[in-house]
């Protein structure tokens, strides 16, 4: 695991940016998979700029992590909705690559099922952007999330619920369950960037980085992975004691 450490938020979006970019010019067919939340916003910001200044996105598939279970596409607290608004509507990405599982499904089943059945068809994911939660969540695998599983439906720990409801009019407005990636799933990609900023980050990752690696906080796996690293403001890093 590699840590980088960004003076702030803006510096943290621009070297995932920079990441982003260099390895998209090696490879123009990346498969890039993303993650919503705040935290990201950015380093899509500094994506449209750089599409704006020629960065081509028309060979990029792309996988997200999550979408709320409940939510159609276009409810404007959805996943879909988020990523035409930050990232899809401002760049050349062609939208039939674009994934993002259907919160709208009946059966979720198969939903996942599916969804898992296209990241193999594309041949994995190449690059998987991460948040990560207070209590340690990635994706939306929360705390006692086993390591073997693969996307499905889950149910939201009462502090994402909170976290989130900032996102919708009411608490009682956010869904308690999402469709998520599991933690097989995101381990299997080739490379992994979690990004984190903000002291309120700071516990979950001095635990991920320094601590056990445990399913009570699941972006300690991250800690095996081969090719993963943290990129973090000063805030978010403030307790990590061995950098
Ligand atoms: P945030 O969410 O970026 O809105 O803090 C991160 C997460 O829950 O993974």
């Amino acid at each position: 695991m590699h840590i980088k450490i960004a003076k702030d938020y803006m510096e943290m979006s621009k070297v995932a940016a920079d990441l982003v970019e260099s390895i998209l010019r090696k490879r123009p067919g990346l498969v890039l998979g993303l993650a919503t939340g705040s935290t990201p916003l950015g380093l899509y910001k500094e994506l449209v700029q750089r599409h704006k200044a020629g960065l081509d996105f028309s060979k990029v598939t792309t996988f997200n992590l999550d979408e709320y279970y409940g939510l159609s596409p276009d409810h404007p607290a959805s996943y879909h909705y988020y990523m035409g608004e930050h990232l899809f509507e401002h760049i050349n990405v062609d939208r039939a690559r674009t994934h993002i599982p259907n919160g709208a499904n009946a059966d979720a089943v198969q939903e996942c099922k599916n969804y898992e059945a296209k990241i193999k068809a594309a041949g994995g994911i190449d690059l998987q952007i991460l948040g990560i939660g207070n209590n340690g969540h990635i994706g939306f695998n929360e705390p006692g999330a086993p390591f073997g599983g693969t996307a499905g439906l889950v149910d939201l720990a009462e502090e994402t619920i909170e976290a989130n409801a900032r996102f919708f009019e009411r608490q009682e407005d956010v869904p308690r369950q999402a469709l998520s990636m599991g933690i097989k799933s995101i381990m299997q990609c080739a490379q992994i960037v979690l990004l984190a900023n903000g002291a309120n980050k700071a516990d979950a990752i001095a635990k991920a980085v320094e601590g056990p690696v445990t399913e009570a906080l699941p972006a300690s796996v991250l800690q095996l992975h081969p090719n993963c690293t943290f990129i973090i403001d000063e805030a978010a890093a403030q307790k990590l004691t061995g950098v």
